[in-house]
C-alpha cells in the first residue's frame, strides 16, 4: 500500500479508531483545540508532504462546528503539500436539503460538496446519502458506499421467514427494492404526507402492498425526529403486520425521537456506527452494525 496517513475529527472517533486498525495504522496527530473565543485552531503534527492523507468526520451534530472542522484541517493539511487527500465522511449533514423545497430555500447539500471542494479534498468517500443524486453536486470523484448488504447480511442471519421489506416513504423506493431484491423478498411502499410548514413532522397514511401477518422491515437512510418511522410502525401494526424491525443507516435521534420509539411497537432497530448514540439514547431493541470494514475498503482501494 501507499504511504498514507488517517486523520480524524472530533465527530466519531471510535469508528475512525476502527478503520485505523482494520488498515494497520494509528490516527495521524492532530491537535484540535479552540482560542478563548470559540474560534477552531486545528494543528497537524505530522509531516504529510508527498502522503495520501485521510481525514475521516461525521459531519452529525454540531454540523455546522463538524463541516468547520473538516475545512479548517483540510487547509492545514494543504499547506503541508500532501500527494491527495481525500474526505471520508460517514454521514454527510444537509443531505436531506438536496433540492429547493420551497421557493427561497437553499440547495444545501450542494453547498456543502462545494465547501468540501474549495478546502481541497480531491476525491469523497461517503456512506448512504439520502439520495444518490447527491453525488451530481460534486466535481470531484466521490466513492458512494451502500449500507445495504451490511443489514441484508444481518437481517439473513435473523432468519425471518415471512417478512417484507418496506419503504416509509416514496423517494426510499430504490433502496427498498434493493434490499428487498437481496434478501429475495416482497416489497410494499408507504405514502408519507411531510408538513413543510411545520419542520420535520411527517404522516404516514397510505400503504401500498399487504402487510397481514408479515414481519415487515423498514428500511430508511435516517432516524432523525423518529416521526416517519412512528408514524409507519403504528399504520403498519393498524394494516396486521405481525412485527415490525427498522433498519436505517444514520441514527442521528433528534429531539423526542428516543421517546417516540421508546412507547412504538417496534422489536428491532438496526442502525450502523455512522453517528455517535450516546448512552442514554441507547434502547433495549437498537443493534449497532459497523461500517468500518466498508470504510477500510473503501480506503484500500484508493491506496492500491
Ligand atoms: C426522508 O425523506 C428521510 O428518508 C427520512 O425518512 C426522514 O428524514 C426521517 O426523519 P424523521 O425521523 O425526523 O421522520
Amino acid at each position: 500500500m501507499k504511504d498514507f496517513l488517517l486523520f480524524s475529527g472530533v465527530s466519531n472517533r471510535p469508528l475512525a479508531e476502527k478503520v485505523a486498525k482494520l488498515l494497520g495504522v494509528s490516527l495521524g496527530k492532530v491537535d484540535l483545540t479552540r482560542f478563548a473565543d470559540g474560534e477552531l485552531r486545528p494543528w497537524i503534527q505530522e509531516d504529510v508532504r508527498d502522503k495520501t492523507v485521510f481525514v475521516i468526520e461525521s459531519l452529525s451534530f454540531p454540523m455546522d462546528e463538524h463541516i468547520m472542522e473538516m475545512s479548517l484541517m483540510g487547509d492545514a493539511i494543504r499547506r503541508g503539500a500532501p500527494k491527495t487527500m481525500i474526505a471520508v465522511i460517514p454521514y454527510l449533514g444537509y443531505s436531506r436539503q438536496d433540492k429547493q423545497h420551497r421557493v427561497g430555500e437553499p440547495v444545501s447539500a450542494r453547498v456543502i460538496a462545494k465547501f468540501l471542494e474549495v478546502s481541497r479534498y480531491r476525491e469523497v468517500i461517503i456512506v448512504e446519502l439520502h439520495n444518490e443524486a447527491i453525488v451530481g453536486f460534486f466535481q470531484i470523484p466521490v466513492i458512494h458506499i451502500s449500507t445495504l448488504p451490511l443489514f441484508a447480511e444481518h437481517l439473513r442471519s435473523m432468519k425471518i421467514s415471512d417478512g417484507v421489506v418496506v419503504s416509509p416513504d416514496v423517494g426510499g423506493v430504490k433502496r427498498a427494492r434493493n434490499l428487498a431484491y437481496m434478501l429475495d423478498l416482497p416489497m410494499v411502499v408507504m405514502e408519507k404526507k411531510r408538513f413543510l410548514d411545520r419542520s420535520d413532522t411527517t404522516e404516514s397514511f397510505q400503504i401500498i402492498g399487504d402487510v397481514t401477518g408479515k414481519t415487515a422491515i423498514i428500511i430508511d437512510d435516517v432516524i432523525s425526529t423518529g416521526g416517519t418511522i412512528t408514524h409507519s410502525v403504528r399504520s403498519l401494526s393498524e394494516a396486521g403486520a405481525s412485527k415490525i424491525i427498522v433498519c436505517a443507516a444514520h441514527g442521528i435521534f433528534a429531539a423526542d425521537a428516543i421517546g417516540q420509539l421508546r412507547g412504538s411497537n417496534v422489536e428491532k432497530i438496526i442502525i450502523t456506527d455512522t453517528i455517535v448514540v450516546s448512552r442514554e439514547k441507547q434502547l433495549p431493541q437498537l443493534a449497532t452494525l459497523s461500517v468500518a470494514p466498508l470504510l477500510a475498503n473503501a480506503i484500500g482501494t484508493i491506496l492500491r
